[in-house]
């Protein structure tokens, strides 16, 4: 979603804002803008579309000045347009926000005149100037402001005639303060914040902050001034570079078996699962879990294996229907939530109805410094390293992992395995880097599958047990990246309605690795093929040597225990969506209308 930018420096800001930005590019947005304040007046620029674009109109129309703030936009209240483009202006005031401010109506009737924009916005810059033209310092101005907002926030504001202050807010969504040597820096995130420095400190909720060249002075909810920690936070470069590929989805997913190996190294002691942080899942009888997109699917997967490794129930949700349900939650019951970026909103929420009412609240991140990972008794890290596409690879996998690895460590504290079977599953976690490494060998197989698949304007995908969300996942993938629909079924659900829509020019792709399931997925496989569709059959050497007759077209996986099959099958999902978006000449890295980091509701 959108992203921010500070800037109190001792060199041109325009030029590091708009490198900024394009770190943040990732996150998704449709319009970006900059301010500057130069000579004490405060001017800004911004263009629609990519960031290019405002690169072009700062080498038409130059922006000059050491103080700054920036902004991509992510479009929420108004569409896509210049007028609608960050920063927002009212006289002395320009200001960038990530979030939504939800009484912005009122205010606006309030303010009444003329606007320039649609946005939530505006009206931050215009209630700030009304306080400044009242006789208000900038700061008490700034923070009269925040006083009357209500919603989720992150906010900077920079002052004409101010070009040492950057006043900043947090509530909703996170931001962090950048220390340098004489210079100071804010940002959404600390990719953003890269290259210029490692020593951050993270707002909390609630948070104000004046920021100045000398440092940063912050307030906390109540109004208390207080000294928040500066941490190194260190952001390895390589790993944000696309290093040869074409996309950073390309790269991602040729990463995995490294990814996969840093997670394992992780979580893995000897024979022994031994995670980073504790916890005992005998003393729970329930585990609640909740995320959104791809995180959610890695927790419906995550629910075969703990219910069958350590026969412990588990319910999954997606956070946006979860946090309005207002379940019960029993105080047995352990609440975990999956998030990659740690500060997706719905999920948020949910992980703060259940803090007060669950045994404990425990989350698998990548980003450890998240909001997630802050409000969470117990973090579980996926040491996945930055993931930049939008359509989630390795994270998804090593959310699998870090997942099965703590389904064996309750199956052995629940004492529903031994130590010779724990140190059987450990082998096979061992080995998964080397069968994800062989799986990606059927990368020439998809690019030219892809070309027949992106043809179809409906894709069928199927799989019976964990290869249910499995099917989801190609599913999800395909959609976001390629614009092709795309629906998932549980195999033996299809004949309950949706086999009406199989006909000759249905593609329907079929998860099956050699299971104890694989003879009912084949069953209804062969229904499809009753009805022409077209079976893409997905297997190991003896499912397709079992049930290749009359498919359309086949992948072939590695042979796996099939509690690892999930991990390796998301191989083929990633693939074949990849190069279908790439036949089809998409936005791969940052599809249209989608945002990495989710941050509103
Ligand atoms: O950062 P999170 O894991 O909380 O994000 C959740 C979803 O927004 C995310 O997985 C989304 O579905 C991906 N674009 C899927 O590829």
């Amino acid at each position: 979603m959108c992203g921010i930018i500070g800037i109190l420096g001792d060199h041109q800001a325009a030029p590091i804002m708009v490198d900024a930005l394009k770190r943040l590019e990732y996150r998704g947005y449709d319009s970006a803008g900059i301010a500057t304040v130069e000579d004490g007046r405060l001017d800004r620029r911004r263009a629609v579309g990519k960031l290019v674009n405002l690169a072009d109109l700062l080498v038409h129309e130059p922006l000059a000045g050491l103080a700054g703030i920036g902004h991509t936009r992510w479009a929420t209240h108004g569409g896509p347009s210049v007028a609608n483009a960050h920063p927002h202006r009212a006289g002395r005031v320009a200001v960038v926000h990530n979030g939504i401010i939800e009484n912005f109506r009122e205010l606006r009737d309030e303010l009444g005149g003329d606007w320039e924009s649609q946005t939530d916005t505006e009206t931050v810059a215009r209630l700030c100037e009304r306080y400044l033209d009242e006789g208000m310092p900038h700061r008490d101005a700034a923070f009269a402001t925040i006083d009357r907002l209500e919603g989720a926030y992150a906010l900077c504001f920079l002052f004409d005639g101010e070009p040492d202050l950057l006043i900043c807010a947090r509530a909703g969504s996170p931001l962090a303060i950048g220390h340098g040597d004489g210079e100071m820096f804010v940002g959404s995130d600390a990719i953003a914040l890269g290259p210029l420095t490692d020593r951050l400190t993270y707002l909390e909720e609630g948070d104000r902050a004046v920021v100045t060249r000398a440092g940063v002075e912050i307030w906390d909810i109540h109004g208390n001034r207080s000294n928040r920690e500066i941490r190194r936070v260190p952001v390895d470069r390589q790993r944000i570079e696309k290093a040869g590929h074409r996309h950073y989805m390309a790269k991602e997913i040729h990463e995995q078996p490294q990814t996969l190996k840093d997670v394992l190294d992780l979580y893995l002691d000897g024979d022994r699962v031994v995670p980073p942080d504790g916890y005992d899942f005998a003393a729970t009888d329930r585990i609640q879990m909740v995320a959104c997109g791809t995180a959610n699917i890695a927790c419906s997967v995550a629910k075969y294996w703990f219910e069958g490794l350590a026969r412990l129930p588990v319910e999954v949700d997606i956070a946006s229907e979860y946090r309005y349900r207002e379940g019960p939650i029993g105080a047995d019951t352990t609440a975990l939530f999956v998030s990659q970026s740690g500060e997706t909103a719905d999920t948020l929420a949910a992980l703060r109805y259940a803090t007060p009412r669950a045994r404990a609240i425990l989350s698998v991140v990548n980003v450890t410094e998240s909001s997630i990972a802050r409000e969470s008794s117990v973090v579980f890290p996926i040491r996945a390293g930055v993931e930049v596409g939008v359509a989630s690879t390795k994270a998804f996998t090593n959310q699998l992992a870090a997942l099965l690895c703590l389904a064996i460590l309750a199956a052995r504290q629940r004492g529903e395995i031994d130590a010779a079977r724990e140190a059987e599953l450990v082998t096979g976690l061992r080995r998964l880097p080397a069968l994800v490494s062989q799986a990606l060998a059927i990368e020439a197989r998809c690019e030219a599958l892809a070309v027949k698949l992106a043809e179809a304007t409906d894709i069928l995908f199927l799989g019976r047990g964990p290869m249910f969300p499995l099917a989801h996942e190609g599913a999800l993938k395909l959609k976001e990246i390629s614009y092709i629909h795309a629906e998932a079924y549980a195999s033996g659900e299809l004949k309950h309605g949706p086999i009406a829509l199989v006909d000759r020019t249905l593609p329907v792709v079929v998860f099956a690795p050699m299971d104890p399931l694989f003879d009912k997925t084949v069953s209804n496989m062969q229904e499809v093929m009753a009805r022409e569709g077209q079976v893409l059959l997905v297997s190991d050497a003896a499912g397709l040597e079992a049930a290749s007759d009359g498919v359309w077209e086949t992948l072939m996986l590695p042979e796996v225990e099939p509690v690892f099959a999930p991990i390796l099958y998301a191989v083929p999902a990633q693939l074949l969506a990849y190069h279908v978006a790439v036949a089809k000449g998409t936005d791969v890295d940052q599809p249209r209308n989608l945002a990495k980091s989710v941050t509103v509701e």
